[in-house]
This record gives C-alpha cells, sequence and structure tokens, in this order.
C-alpha cells in the first residue's frame, strides 16, 4: 500500500523537516514538529492573491493616496490603540493567554460597533455557541439600543461556511472568536495547528482585502508566549493587539505590537469587573489616592507604558525566614531585577536583607519591566525592612546601577506632570553625578538639588543611599518640610 506524503512541521515557526527532529532547526522548539500530510492546496483559496495588472512600478509620489477609512469601534481605550480606529480592509490580531479576557472585550467591540455603526456587525464564534454568547452579551447590557438588533452570531468552525456568511449578511465588521477553532475543510490538521492557523488566516484575509470589511480574529497564547498559531499569524495581518494581565488582577492592558495604521506608543486600561471590561480612561481611580498615608513596604512608581504615564503602587514584605533558603516572590517584576537589587541595596546602601524572606508585587496585577520601577522598588524593600513609611505624597523613578548610583529614565518630564495632576507632591528621582554620556536625547536628568514642576517638588539625589535618607527620613527631621511644602494635615506635624 502506498504510503501518503508527510512532512514534519514546527508547531511554533511553521518550519518544514522532511522526518522527525526533537529541537526545530530555525526557532530552537522543542518537540514542536508534528507530521503533517502534504496537501497541496486549493487553487480557489489562492484566487486574487496576485493581480497582472499591478505588475507594473510607478513613482512612489504617483500612487494615488490609499484613503484609509477607519471604523471607530466606541470603545475609547480600543480605538486609541488601534491608532483611531480600525481600518476598513484591514486585519486586526487580538491575543492574549486564556482567560485574560479576550473573548470579553471582542463581544464588547462587537456590541459596541453595531450599536454605533449603521449595518451589522458578525460576531463568529467557533468556542462558545450562540445561546451562551446571549447570556454573556445580555448579562453585560450589549443587547440593548440598536446593538439587539445589529449584533449577528454565528456558530461555525469551517472558515469558507464564515467568508459565505459574511458575503451574505454585508457587516462592517468581522469578529472571529478564535483563529485556534477554525479549519479548512480541505485542509488535514486538527484545528489550531500552525497549517489551519495560517490557512484560515489567510482566507479571511482574501475575504477582508477583497470586501473592505476589517476582520478582527482573537487568538490564544500561551503563557510562555510561544505561540503556535498567532506567532505565524503576526506576519499576515495588520495588526497585532496584546491583551495582558495577571489573572489575578483587575487591570488589563492592551497594546499594540505590531500596527501598520498607527503608532505602538498608544496603550489601553481596562479593568475587568464583575460586569465585564471596564475602559479606564483615567487610571488615577485604580490607586491609592496621592494623600494618603501608605503602610511601610509602600513606594509609588511612575511607570510610563507607550506614551502613557502610569502612577502604580510597588509593595514589598521582607520577614521570616530564617533557616532554608529564602524565599523571593515577585508578582508584576523581574525576579532576576529583585536579587540585583537586593544585592546593590546591602553593599552600596547598608540594607541588609540577608537570609529574609521577601515578597514584592505590583498593584492592579501590573507588570512592568522598566528601569524607572528600580528605585521604588528598593525604597518598598528598604522601608519595608525597616518598618518605616515613605512619606505621603511621595513618587520616585530612576534606574539603579550597581555602584549605587541612580541614573535618569526617559520621558521624566511626562511622568512628573502625571504626578502632579495627580496630587503628588514630591518626587525622588535622579541627579546624574556624570553629566555627559548619560545625557542623551530623551533621557533627562533632573538638576541636582530640588526644583519644582507644576507644584511638585522634585529631589534629584545621585545614589541609593542618598535616594533612602531622603524617603525614609522622619517627617519631623526633613529640611523639606521648613520649605514650601502646603500643609495638609496634621498627621505628619
Ligand atoms: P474571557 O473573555 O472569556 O477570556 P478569554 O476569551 O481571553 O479566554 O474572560 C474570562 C475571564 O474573565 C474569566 O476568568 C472571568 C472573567 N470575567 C469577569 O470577571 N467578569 C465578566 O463580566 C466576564 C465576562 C468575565
Ligand atoms: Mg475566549
Amino acid at each position: 500500500m502506498k504510503r501518503i506524503e508527510t512532512r514534519y512541521v514546527c508547531q511554533t515557526c511553521a518550519m518544514e523537516a522532511p522526518r522527525w527532529e526533537g529541537q526545530c532547526r530555525s526557532c530552537g522548539a522543542w518537540n514542536s514538529l508534528v507530521e503533517t500530510p502534504v496537501t497541496a492546496l486549493p487553487r480557489a483559496a489562492r484566487r486574487g492573491a496576485t493581480s497582472r495588472s499591478s505588475l507594473q512600478a510607478i513613482p512612489l509620489r504617483d500612487v494615488a493616496p490609499g484613503s484609509a477609512s477607519r471604523l471607530q469601534l466606541g470603545i475609547g481605550e480600543l480605538d486609541r490603540v488601534l491608532g483611531g480606529g480600525v481600518v476598513a480592509g484591514s486585519m486586526v490580531l487580538l491575543a492574549g493567554e486564556p482567560g485574560v479576557g479576550k473573548s470579553t472585550l471582542a463581544l464588547g467591540a462587537a456590541a459596541a460597533a453595531a450599536d454605533r455603526l449603521d449595518r451589522p456587525v458578525l460576531y463568529v464564534s467557533g468556542e462558545e455557541s450562540p445561546g451562551q454568547l446571549q447570556l454573556r452579551a445580555d448579562r453585560l447590557g450589549h443587547l440593548v439600543g440598536t446593538a439587539a438588533e445589529r449584533l449577528h452570531v454565528l456558530g461555525a468552525n469551517e472558515v469558507e461556511s464564515v467568508v459565505e456568511a459574511a458575503r451574505r449578511l454585508r457587516p462592517t465588521i468581522v469578529i472571529v472568536d478564535s483563529i485556534q477553532s477554525l479549519t479548512a475543510d480541505d485542509l488535514d490538521g486538527p484545528a489550531g495547528s500552525v497549517g489551519q492557523v495560517r490557512e484560515t488566516a489567510q482566507r479571511l484575509l482574501l475575504y477582508a482585502k477583497g470586501e473592505g470589511v476589517p476582520v478582527v480574529v482573537v487568538g490564544h497564547v500561551t503563557k510562555d508566549g510561544s505561540v503556535a498559531g498567532p506567532k505565524t499569524l503576526e506576519h499576515i495581518v495588520d495588526v497585532v493587539l496584546a491583551l495582558e494581565g495577571e489573572p489575578g488582577g483587575a487591570v488589563r492592558l492592551l497594546r499594540a505590537t505590531k500596527n501598520r495604521f498607527g503608532s505602538t506608543e498608544e496603550v489601553g486600561l481596562f479593568e475587568m469587573s464583575g460586569d465585564g471590561l471596564r475602559p479606564m480612561p483615567d487610571p488615577a481611580e485604580l490607586f491609592t489616592p496621592a494623600g494618603e498615608a501608605r503602610p511601610p513596604g509602600s513606594a509609588v512608581a511612575m511607570l510610563l507604558e507607550g506614551s502613557r504615564p502610569l502612577l502604580v503602587e510597588v509593595q514589598a514584605l521582607v520577614g521570616g525566614g530564617g533557616y532554608g533558603p529564602p524565599r523571593r516572590a515577585a508578582s508584576g517584576v523581574d525576579l532576576d531585577r529583585l536579587a540585583v537589587l537586593t544585592a546593590v541595596l546591602a553593599k552600596r546602601a547598608g540594607v541588609g536583607i540577608g537570609s529574609h524572606d521577601v515578597y514584592v508585587s505590583l498593584a492592579g496585577g501590573l507588570r512592568s519591566r522598566e528601569p524607572a520601577i528600580d528605585l521604588p522598588l528598593a525604597l518598598a524593600l528598604a522601608s519595608s525592612i525597616r518598618d518605616r513609611p515613605i512619606a505621603s505624597g511621595t513618587v520616585t523613578g530612576a534606574e539603579v546601577a550597581l555602584s549605587g548610583e541612580l541614573r535618569p529614565i526617559p520621558g521624566l518630564e511626562r511622568r512628573l506632570r502625571e504626578a502632579a495632576r495627580l496630587g503628588y507632591r514630591r518626587a525622588i528621582v535622579a541627579a546624574s553625578l556624570r553629566p555627559g554620556p548619560e545625557q542623551r536625547p530623551g533621557r533627562t536628568a533632573a538638576p541636582f538639588g530640588p526644583s519644582e514642576l507644576d507644584g511638585l517638588r522634585v529631589v534629584a539625589v545621585p545614589t541609593l543611599r542618598a535616594a533612602l535618607d531622603v524617603a525614609l527620613e522622619r517627617p519631623a527631621s526633613s529640611p523639606e518640610r521648613l520649605t514650601a511644602v502646603p500643609v495638609e494635615s496634621g498627621s505628619q506635624g
């Protein structure tokens, strides 16, 4: 009997090998090669991919300007990340870990679009039944107004039937949840395999470009970011949106990691609540108010997500331990960075954490790998071990070098203005001892000593040790309190 011809396809990067190998030669993934029958791709699927008439090169300036008409979906935080709305005929990938809220966001976007626009919206669900969807949409209050009649759902898994249904309905936008649940009938291989994901996406793309209808596809991403499907999709789609957040936390960050029609600097903020994903145009409400006294171990960081400043509380708890290896646990910050800062604190600032257990976390379930988190993290650790709070109304932000020196962070002024707007009164930042190489464009070093910005006193210090002295000094003995700080309550007097 004649064996059917097969190849081994890497599920991570789609590299093909003639025989099985333990590790993919192209991307290095282990155990990722899956035997896949070789199937000739149907001609029909490729129809329209190339057109002979466009084979003549013309000067760029003579190209008819593409009128990228944008469709605002009606969820501000989403439209902002898209660059002002979704572009007609474009394809958007909404990627994220299971349970992060992709379906919730996608359904919300579908309902909002159905409410605003005067044509139907098609929501294709390959994972939940239309009945389940109706329950959810109803619970989240999506089935009101015009959305109730314009929001159409289709429970389907076969891509051609999806395209056919879309051609019949002629919607303003198609949302597919998820690409991993779709298959192309004429292809072998299970739903979610690289071959299926690529092929179904290609056909949706043909539909999108052909009809000028935007298509949003949801794609699951695994924890370690090694994405069977979506990695190969990133090259196909025009926009990749990543929805991120710690499972336990309430905050969800939406970022464009690729955007052919806009900046990748914009970040959208949402809060996962009992009644769905709530957009947070002003994240101030999420964090402890500036004037409130904080317990020891708490510091406020000035982060910058894209072009958006975010003031976030860093919490540290140092204590216990003593026998066995100390425990180090971090949520939202890098464990390696925590280890480095612990060492720098001991060696350069005389704050030994030794064999104590250390737990740190970022409020709201946010994650940050920004160097700007160094100083607040180190101060929170020191504040916890000395059991002395940092005065309320203080924000901090600087990179901590191994030498214990502080380094300025990019976009400092933007961060400071946000802190001032939210009512903070004192910022501890880096004063560069050595101007020169440190003074690259985009890195603003504050002038040495205190200065002021929108009512915020900016205290620039050169080292971690100096920052500790300023931050943890008892309020009564603080020389700064003798100057122009407004008297806000008797609590510090
Ligand atoms: P979902 O959108 O189904 O995630 P995904 O499609 O990315 O897998 O969201 C699932 C999680 O969101 C689930 O753990 C419950 C939570 N959730 C809420 O907290 N409130 C809500 O109103 C909804 C719809 C979901
Ligand atoms: Mg889902």
